[in-house]
């Protein structure tokens, strides 16, 4: 997908958050980064990629990358999933500024709010139906 030049490399992977994720690793410790910003945590793959690949093509599935740090440090973990180095270490690049992230990143945030407001009402009318019942007995 294009606009104005970007090109989103990583176009089924929710954006996990607005900033890096910092993180501290062991030198010479693996751990898996997730690519698809579906984990729990949005930093370290838990399987979430599974089920987000059921409804892609084989070409298209999104897979965690295995990171080994050099050095023991505080890493900066992509959280938008949009970095150019996701081929190589999953490190930050500051992609997640650009207006095309963070408008992406806001219309996740605007579709949770409306899910979460639909649920709210939804609970709502079913408190106000167990007051009128209860009300009856
Ligand atoms: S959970 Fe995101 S890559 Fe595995």
């Amino acid at each position: 997908m294009s606009a104005g030049g970007f090109v989103d490399t990583n176009p089924h992977a929710r954006v996990a958050g607005a900033a890096p994720f910092a993180v501290e690793l062991e030198a010479g410790k693996s751990v898996w980064l997730c690519r698809c910003g579906h984990s729990a945590d949005g930093i370290f793959c838990d399987g979430s990629h599974n089920k987000i690949n059921e409804s892609l093509p084989e070409a298209e599935h999104i897979t965690p990358l295995e990171f080994t740090p050099e050095e023991s440090k505080t890493y900066y973990v992509c959280a938008c999933k949009r970095t150019g180095k996701l081929e190589t270490t999953m490190m930050c690049d500051g992609s997640h500024a650009k207006k095309e992230v963070l408008k992406m990143y806001n219309q996740q945030l605007l579709k949770a709010n409306s899910k979460l407001a639909a649920e709210k009402d939804e609970l709502a009318k079913r408190v106000a139906e167990l007051e009128r019942q209860m009300a009856g007995l």
